[in-house]
Parts: C-alpha cells; sequence; structure tokens
C-alpha cells in the first residue's frame, strides 16, 4: 500500500468547482489517497459532495483517469468513464433529473451507465467501486493497457 502525500498542495489549493449540476474535482496531486495494485481509495472527507445520495463528483486525474462518481445510494456508488460512447464528449451527472447527459448530441444515460437514449449506443464504460468505512475505493484498470468494464 502506498500513500499520496502533497507536499505543494494545501487544503486551500484543492481545486473544487460546480459545474452545472456536478461538482468537478481535481484530484490531480492534492486529495490524499492511497493506491494498493489497481485500487484507489480516496477519503470520503475529501469529496464532501459524496456524502450526499443523489450527488455527483467529476474527479479528475485519479491516477490519470477521469471518473465520474454518482453516489446512487447510502451504500452504494457508481464509478464511470464519462467519456460518451457516441463520439467522445464529455458527460455530464444532472442531479435534478437523475441521470447522465451528454449535450453533444443528446445521448442520456443512468446513474449506472446505461444508455437510455441515442444516439449513443454503447453504455457508459464502468469502474469497480464501493464505500470503504469513510473511503471512496474504486479499482482502475490495469496499466496494461485494459479498459474499463462496459
Ligand atoms: S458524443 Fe455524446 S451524444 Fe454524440
Amino acid at each position: 500500500m502506498s500513500e499520496h502525500r502533497c507536499t505543494h498542495c494545501s487544503r486551500r489549493g484543492f481545486v473544487s468547482r460546480l459545474v452545472g449540476a456536478v461538482t468537478t474535482v481535481s484530484v490531480l496531486r492534492c486529495l490524499p489517497a492511497w493506491a494498493e495494485g489497481r485500487k484507489v481509495a480516496i477519503p470520503l472527507e475529501k469529496v464532501p459532495q459524496l456524502k450526499r445520495v443523489g450527488n455527483g463528483v467529476l474527479l479528475r486525474g485519479v491516477k490519470g483517469h477521469d471518473i465520474l462518481v454518482i453516489r446512487t445510494g447510502k451504500e452504494t456508488l457508481s464509478a464511470l468513464d464519462p467519456i460518451c460512447t457516441h463520439k467522445q464528449c464529455e458527460v455530464a451527472y444532472e442531479r435534478g433529473w437523475g441521470e447522465i447527459r451528454c449535450d453533444c448530441h443528446g445521448s442520456v444515460y443512468s446513474t449506472g451507465g446505461v444508455v437510455e437514449e441515442g444516439p449513443a449506443e454503447r453504455d457508459l464504460a464502468t469502474y469497480p467501486a464501493y464505500l470503504d468505512k469513510k473511503r471512496i475505493v474504486i479499482e482502475l484498470p490495469s496499466e496494461t493497457g485494459d479498459e474499463p468494464s462496459s
């Protein structure tokens, strides 16, 4: 197990901004997290938006991956590749609608990444993810080129 410690990022340096209905959080070098093999764990206290069921956060730079994480239930969450399977625009989680939308051509996905409206024909890729005590654990693809499952 290794723990990431950022020497040049203060708590104030932690970037969090609200973009539409989803919060984007840059975790690149600034979020304390540990990694063990392909798993990354992020303390829930560092992503307080995810303490509330129904909220979503776009985590940027999680070991080189951008991951859309949605708190789908008290004990559950969904972690998805935020790249639309139609023509690779970035999707956004719409909390009010409880769905993920792509503004480029109008595809709509469920919070689990399943296509609900096209033109996209394939579901969003997903990452295995779960809550472990007060941490979000996400299993990343191996560095040998595995893609998240879809
Ligand atoms: S790129 Fe998302 S709907 Fe076309």
